[in-house]
């Protein structure tokens, strides 16, 4: 089912100006996990590419993560955020529903700025960048943070191996800031709630659509379904979307799909068509993190020496809910 908003080109007067990641040191390997469930390294890696994931410790949760990631960027690019006018945490797994993560990091840092959490499951980081760029292209905020952090460790059920294998803890950040000549190129957006019982986490409510979803707050999902719909929608979505935007695919530099499996990647990458090696993955070492794999992704590009000032990205989200969401953008960093 294609239920979408794209846009053509779009004005933009926003542009990154940096960014910063971090991971939990604990480290949950595939062979760890084969002595949790019965499972193995090959299965694993055949099946999703994942090696390692990260496990926050049972005291630091997602507000701690988002703090650390922005220390991160801020050492590494020398960006101040005490004019930050407002803060966008993408999240499923918030220290609380109330306050907010954005709230939290809001007084770590004594800022003077807007806060909000954002839930779209894996497409959150790139909610969150079309939401600051279009609140700072409308002159509403000059210097966005845009975090995407989880700690999906604590809702993962560590029994059950068809999920306890995917999921890892991370959080990676952005700081966007007005600039005459933006750099987001084009975006697009889309839900499909009508699939949103393949892949959940129950809350208030464990009914979905008449039935009856398993409720303790832990996520549960059909990966067959939710695999059929990523590799069998997302590849049409993608070029449906290019085509309205006056862009092909040999525009982009760098495909950063969320990082769900690298073997759904490759299927994708197939159908649109676009070449593997054009596109960065963080699942190898962090599993899926959720709304931080495009930016832990991003930051492995940059660290290897393959995103360059210019560079076109092409980041798409897709997750829970069903949502997807994407966005090209022109990166302007060294
Ligand atoms: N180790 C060994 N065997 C396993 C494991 C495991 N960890 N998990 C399942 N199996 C078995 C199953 O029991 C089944 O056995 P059977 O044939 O005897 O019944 C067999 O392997 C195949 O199971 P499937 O579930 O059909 O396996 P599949 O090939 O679909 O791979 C996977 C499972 C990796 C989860 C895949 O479906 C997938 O990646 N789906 C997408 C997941 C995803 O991206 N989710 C998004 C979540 S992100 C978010 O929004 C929070």
């Amino acid at each position: 089912m294609i239920s979408s908003h794209t846009t053509g080109k779009i004005k933009s007067q926003a542009s990154i100006t940096g960014l910063g990641v971090y991971v939990p040191e604990r480290v949950l390997s595939n062979h760890d996990l084969e002595k949790m469930v019965e499972t193995s390294d090959e299965w694993i890696t055949q099946r999703t590419g994942f090696r390692e994931r990260r496990i926050a410790g049972e005291e630091q949760y997602t507000s701690d993560l988002c703090i650390e990631a922005i220390k991160d960027m801020i050492q590494r690019y020398q960006v101040t955020i005490q004019d930050v006018d407002l803060i966008i945490v993408a999240t499923t797994t918030p220290d609380y529903p109330f306050p907010t993560v954005a709230c939290m990091v809001q007084a770590h840092f004594g800022l003077h700025a807007g806060a909000i959490d954002i839930s779209a499951a894996c497409a959150g980081f790139v909610y969150g960048l079309q939401m600051a760029n279009g609140m700072i292209s409308a002159g509403l905020h000059k210097k966005v943070l845009v975090i995407g952090a989880e700690t999906l460790s604590k809702v993962t059920d560590y029994t059950d191996r068809s999920t306890c294998i995917l999921f890892g803890d991370g959080a990676g950040c952005v700081l966007v800031e007005f600039d005459e000549e933006g750099s987001f190129i084009t975006t697009q957006c889309g839900s499909v709630g009508e699939e949103g019982h393949h892949l959940y986490r129950t809350g208030l409510r464990n009914v979905i659509e008449g039935e009856k979803m398993l409720g303790n707050g832990n996520i549960y999902q059909n990966g067959r379904e939710i695999y059929k719909w990523a590799v069998g929608t997302l590849p049409g979505e993608i070029s449906s979307w290019m085509e309205k935007a006056e862009m092909t695919m040999e525009d982009v530099d760098w495909f950063v799909p969320h990082s769900a499996n690298l073997r759904m990647i490759e299927a994708i990458c197939k159908r649109i068509p676009y070449p593997l090696e054009q596109t960065l993955f963080s699942g190898e070492f962090y599993g899926n993190t959720s709304s931080a794999t495009i930016p832990l992704a991003m930051e492995i590009g940059i660290r290897e020496g393959k995103i360059q000032s210019g560079d076109k990205l092409l980041l798409y989200g897709f997750g829970g809910g069903l949502v997807y969401a994407g966005a090209l953008i022109q990166w302007k960093l060294d």
